[in-house]
């Protein structure tokens, strides 16, 4: 058997409770009532009712009152608020501050139940798509579960002992039975990193890492990714330029999110770029904000990639030889970069090379600076 609807409404005027609850009450649901602001809250908390209908114009605790409570504590809640004909302004109003709709007095019993019907199916409608998004984060979380303990477990350890075998058989393989194995140790170090960015993609989790914001260095985050990066770096000649302004005020972030970031943009230029060519990485002061540039001469990013390069598995069409990847790095990045507030944008030309400028609000005031020396890669 179906649940009968639940009703609540708020009004000073008895003669609107009852005439109401008489209509409602012939629709199969059951109906709860409040002579005023405070007592309806209170049912509201009692009841959790399905749809609520409110009187703007009530003596104490006013309609608009209750409607802004109503909302802060239940953002879902459908109400329709109840008005007279020289207030459809103020109902307008209502309306912009979250009520669904409003029946202007005096109504008929017709237009009661329709509008409540309406409610209803909105109200319906409200739970299905909550109810969608909670199995969403679940499947989400589940999912990253899954990956997380069925594919990278075993896949490590095929890893492990493909280093051993290889270790093993050192003396005894071919040069093309060698190269084979140095084959298959590539395929499945970008698998595992695929799964690793993956995982990211999936629990980069805004409110868990707003959590761990503290003021930090800009300047210190610059100096870990440009260690991580430097290695390829070194591999294709390429040097690294990092300029610090100062004064360099502090951002309020997550140091291990902010070096990922860091890292995937150096990387980046790092993995486009050609070899003996140089990167350039400023960071400095820009009114209340920090701004970060990295800027390459590599091969450059086609006009039509740009608007999509920031989006899960994109990945553009100039693709150099040997530049592997899964075109997850910058849609990490730009999750991260979000949350700190702050924003991430790319110029670039094919063929002459790109610059990615991360913008990163300020902590106020500008206290304190901590520079790293210009460094030479
Ligand atoms: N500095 C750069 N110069 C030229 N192209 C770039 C640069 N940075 C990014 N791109 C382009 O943007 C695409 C997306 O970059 P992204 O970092 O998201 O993925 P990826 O480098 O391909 O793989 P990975 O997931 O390993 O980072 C790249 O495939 C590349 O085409
Ligand atoms: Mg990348």
């Amino acid at each position: 058997m179906l649940a009968k609807s639940k009703i609540l409404i708020i009004d000073d005027e008895e003669v609107v409770l009852d005439s109401c609850t008489q209509v409602l009450a012939g629709a199969d649901c059951v109906v709860a009532t409040a002579g005023n602001g405070v007592q309806g809250l209170k049912l509201m908390e009692e009841t959790t009712p399905d749809l609520v209908f409110l009187d703007l114009k009530m003596p104490g605790l006013s309609g608009f009152e209750v409607l802004g409570e109503i909302r802060g504590r239940h953002p879902d809640m459908v109400v329709i608020v109840i008005t007279g004909y020289a207030t459809v302004s103020s109902a307008v109003e209502a309306m912009k501050k979250g009520a669904f709709d409003f029946l202007p007095k005096p109504f008929t019993p017709e237009e009661l139940r329709l509008i409540f019907r309406r409610g209803l199916e909105h109200h319906s409608l409200v739970q299905q798509t909550v109810a969608l998004r909670r199995e969403k984060e679940m499947l989400r979380e589940n999912f990253a579960a899954i990956v997380s303990h069925e594919l990278k477990a075993p896949l490590g350890a095929i890893q492990q002992n493909l280093y051993a075998l290889t270790e093993d058989l050192a003396d005894k393989l071919s040069d093309s039975q060698r190269d084979l194995f140095g084959r298959l140790k590539i395929r499945l170090d970008d698998l595992l990193k695929l799964i690793h960015s993956w995982l990211r993609i999936i629990s980069v989790d805004v409110n868990q890492l707003k959590g761990t914001f503290s003021p930090l260095s800009v300047a210190d985050v610059l100096s870990k990714a440009i260690e991580t990066t430097q290695p390829h770096a070194t591999r294709k000649a390429i040097e690294i330029q990092a300029i610090v302004g100062e004064p360099l005020p502090r951002v309020n972030g997550d140091e291990g999110s902010l070096t990922e970031v860091l890292v995937n943009i150096i990387g980046n230029a790092v993995k486009y770029s050609f070899p003996h060519s140089k990167i350039r990485v400023r960071v400095e002061a820009q009114g209340a904000q920090v701004l970060l540039s990295v800027a390459d001469t590599g091969v450059g990013i086609a006009k039509d990639d740009l608007p999509f390069l920031f989006q899960d598995f994109v990945r553009g069409q100039a693709q150099p030889g040997g530049a592997t990847g899964c075109g997850l790095g910058l849609a990490i990045s730009r999750r991260i970069v979000e949350v700190h507030d702050g924003s991430i944008t790319v110029e670039s030309e094919p063929g002459k090379g790109s610059t990615f400028v991360i913008c990163l609000p300020a902590v106020p005031p500008a206290t304190e600076s901590n520079p790293i020396p210009e460094r030479k890669a």
